[in-house]
């Protein structure tokens, strides 16, 4: 864990990001229903996605997406995907993951960065509050909605 880095996707790199493994039980929680409805209306030109490197192995995969113009609020600026593979997790990599994309926010000018997450025993949540996202409201489909301000 001592040599993190977010690299574009690449030939390379895509395949690896596509075969990290989840830990049993998560990956309900991968893609909250919020997302699932949103994504087809996304423009890829405004995605941010990053693999994580340590060393020469990819270890996990963070996708933001960045668009002033998003008629709703909480897609403006959003980590729209993570996660780490299950062997690496609670490591560090999906803090290192998540400060990288709130400073590309930040240099993109936004002052916040929002997340929907479902609860559950398997879940996220934990991540997220330790990460210091804060819970601002609720999304039509039950999920938490929340914002990390930069
Ligand atoms: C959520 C996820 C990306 C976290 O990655 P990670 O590299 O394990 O996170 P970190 O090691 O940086 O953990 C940071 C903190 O969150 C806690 N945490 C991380 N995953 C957790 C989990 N599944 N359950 C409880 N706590 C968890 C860690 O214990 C640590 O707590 P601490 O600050 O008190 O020590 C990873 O668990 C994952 O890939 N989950 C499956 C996909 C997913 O749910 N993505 C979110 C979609 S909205």
């Amino acid at each position: 864990m001592s040599d993190l880095r977010l690299e574009p996707l690449s030939a390379a790199t895509i395949a690896a990001a596509h075969s990290l493994a989840l830990r049993p039980g998560q990956e309900q929680y991968i893609a909250p229903v919020s997302y699932s409805i949103a994504e087809p209306l996304l423009d890829p030109s405004t995605s941010w996605p990053r693999v994580v490197v340590d060393g020469d192995t990819v270890v996990g995969y963070i996708m933001g997406h960045f668009d002033p113009e998003h008629p709703k609020e909480e897609f403006r600026s959003v980590l729209w995907r993570i996660n780490v593979d299950g062997d690496a997790q609670q490591s560090g990599i999906g803090t290192f993951a998540a400060h990288a994309l709130a400073e590309e926010a930040r240099q993109r000018g936004f002052d916040r960065l929002t997340v929907i997450w479902d609860g559950g025993d398997e879940g996220p949540e934990r991540f997220f509050l330790s990460v210091g996202f804060r819970p601002i409201g609720e999304t039509e489909y039950g999920e938490v909605l929340g914002a990390l301000e930069l």
